[in-house]
């Protein structure tokens, strides 16, 4: 197991659009295991692949106050979706940043499990939330993108002095 560096916006390379897994395999599966320890350790709910600047559809999501129930979405797809609430989201690579993002309600999704099996999972509050913004990072989208053009502007800046102060 390692602890891997997650990547801070506006580091351009969290704009990359990650490729589909095409195997489900020891490698993966070691990958999604560091993930998670990553995750554990920052600690976080929810990491993609791209966060860790691997450019694959691959997303580990723990929402559970025990963090005893880990869910790993290999090329997670929303089949449908239904609402749409307004919540306050943060992200491990926008650290120290909150603020509301609108997303569906609920979400039905299809992925493939660390076995390389296909299911489908309904899920509605802060799971549906998470997915919605894990699957966002494959698609080379953070949060932030959901926020005004100044708010972006002022995060820019805020975690770019950030960055150069820690480096
Ligand atoms: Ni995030």
């Amino acid at each position: 197991m390692a602890l891997l560096k997650i990547l801070h916006f506006p580091d351009p390379r969290l704009q990359t659009v990650a490729k589909p897994v095409s195997a489900v395999d020891d490698a993966l599966r070691q990958l999604a295991a560091d993930m998670a320890e990553t995750m554990y350790a920052a600690p976080g709910i929810g990491l993609a692949a791209t966060q860790v600047d691997r450019h694959i559809r691959l997303v580990v999501i723990d929402i559970s106050e025990e963090k005893d129930q880990l869910l790993t979405l290999i090329n997670p797809e929303i089949v449908s979706q239904a609402g749409a609430k307004e919540g306050e989201e943060g992200c491990l690579s926008v650290p120290g940043i909150y603020d509301k993002v609108t997303r569906a309600e609920q979400v039905r999704i299809r992925a493939l499990d660390l076995n390389g099996q296909s299911f489908e999972r309904e899920a509605e509050g802060l799971l549906a939330v998470c997915i919605q913004h894990e699957i966002d990072h494959l698609e080379g989208r953070v949060f932030v993108d959901h926020l005004s053009r100044l708010k972006q502007g002022r995060i820019r800046k805020k975690l770019q002095k950030l960055d150069r102060e820690t480096m």
